[in-house]
């Protein structure tokens, strides 16, 4: 049996017949960017969120600056930043001139320790980019309680997170802005580059607004320095079209995470994602943990179980291999390896299992049997 990490074929085929006239209808009009399918898109985006605005972009690292830029961030400000993420978190801050300040994460929901986050707050911190990271909300509460408490602006990386909730209330809601991605392997995917930002905020909105198109609201008049982060046509109107559907798929993912529980309960050489008491986890990635056992590490044993999975047609990834503190691009920040030991540890023993909304029940069978017999032997 082959297992593909994922799979947008068979999803693609259950919605080609509202797909194809979506896209040829952008071809008909020549609406090849923003438009009406974008602005459509941009306003059921927010309802789903239960925000006020979105402002569509061309990616989710464009919403990581888009969220930092609209809000202030300027060169010579901190930012803080979860150690495990994938590098776009940071690049917010990089391009708004900003210093990354990075901390571990939490050895249970593998998001940014709030306990930690205060440590690492300095003169110069102006904000805290909270990553709802593999589509688990990360602890907002307390990451707000040490925002207000210190005047930070708290941001939400979402970009794996789409509709997941924190206490029954929906990302994006707690933070001053969110970014989202809609990269194809997204829980909501376009068909190329998107993402979005959405706010409660009208001036942080206005403010993305004109930073997403040249500095302006008014063609030619420009008020500030901005970019071109424009949503193309055709992925509002694939969006348009796959939003319709994200509860349905976010449910199925859920039931799968549940059925790898189901199966993989009590195989003792593996840790399995723990959904925290005040999170909906809407299971971007489902990520074990591989345990040392019988003189050999985590990482060592890792990597003959992904080789074991794959000589036997089940695809698996590293989400993520080395944490951002260690990063080559961040060697002049000064970190060093023992700084964040749960990013690290997790860097070298997690492994993300094949999800996806149409993963079926016998392939989530099959892969725990692979698991188990691996370590049988
Ligand atoms: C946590 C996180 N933030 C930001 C991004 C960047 O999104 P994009 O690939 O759409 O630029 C990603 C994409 O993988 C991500 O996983």
């Amino acid at each position: 049996m082959q297992v593909p990490f994922l799979d947008l074929k068979v999803q693609y085929n259950s919605i080609k017949d509202e797909i194809n006239p979506a896209i040829q209808n952008i071809l008909d009009n020549t609406s090849f960017v923003m438009g009406k399918a974008v602005f459509d898109f941009e306003s059921e985006f927010a309802k789903a969120h239960d925000v006020k605005h979105c402002v569509a972009l061309s990616s989710g690292t464009d919403g990581n600056h888009v969220a930092l830029w609209a809000t202030g961030i300027k060169p010579g400000d901190e930012v803080i930043i979860p150690a495990n993420t994938f590098i776009a978190s940071a690049w917010g801050a990089t391009l708004c001139g900003a210093k990354p300040v990075f901390v571990d994460c939490h050895s249970e929901s593998y998001n940014i320790d709030p306990e930690k986050v205060e440590k690492a707050i300095t003169q110069k911190t102006k904000a805290i980019v909270a990553v709802h990271l593999y589509g688990q909300p990360a602890d907002m509460n307390p990451l707000k309680e040490i925002a207000d408490k210190h005047n930070l602006i708290l941001v939400e990386d979402a970009a794996q997170a789409h509709i997941a909730e924190y206490n029954s209330k929906k990302v994006g809601g707690f933070g001053k802005a969110t970014s989202f991605s809609f990269y194809p392997g997204k829980n909501l995917g376009a068909y190329g580059e998107g993402g979005a930002l959405i706010t409660n905020d009208d001036n942080i909105a206005k403010n993305a607004r004109m930073l997403r198109d040249h500095g302006s609201l008014e063609k030619y008049n420009h008020e500030v320095f901005g970019h071109n982060y424009r949503m193309e046509g055709m992925q509002g109107a694939v969006l348009g079209v796959k939003l319709k559907y994200l509860k349905q798929w976010t449910d199925m993912r859920r039931s799968n995470a549940e059925k790898y529980h189901l199966v993989l309960d009590g195989v003792k050489n593996i840790k399995l994602p723990k959904e925290m008491p005040y999170a909906k986890h809407v299971y971007h990635l489902f990520v074990i943990q591989v345990l040392s056992a019988e003189n050999k590490s985590g990482i060592e044993l890792r990597g003959q179980l992904a080789d074991y999975l794959k000589q036997n047609g089940i695809f698996t990834g590293l989400h993520y291999p080395i944490p951002l503190h260690l990063q080559p691009c961040f060697k002049s920040l000064g970190y060093k390896k023992g700084d964040f030991p749960v990013s690290e540890t997790l860097a070298e023993t997690g492994l993300s299992l094949p999800m996806y909304a149409e993963l079926s029940d016998d392939k989530i069978e099959y892969v725990a049997s692979k698991i188990k017999e691996f370590f049988a032997k």
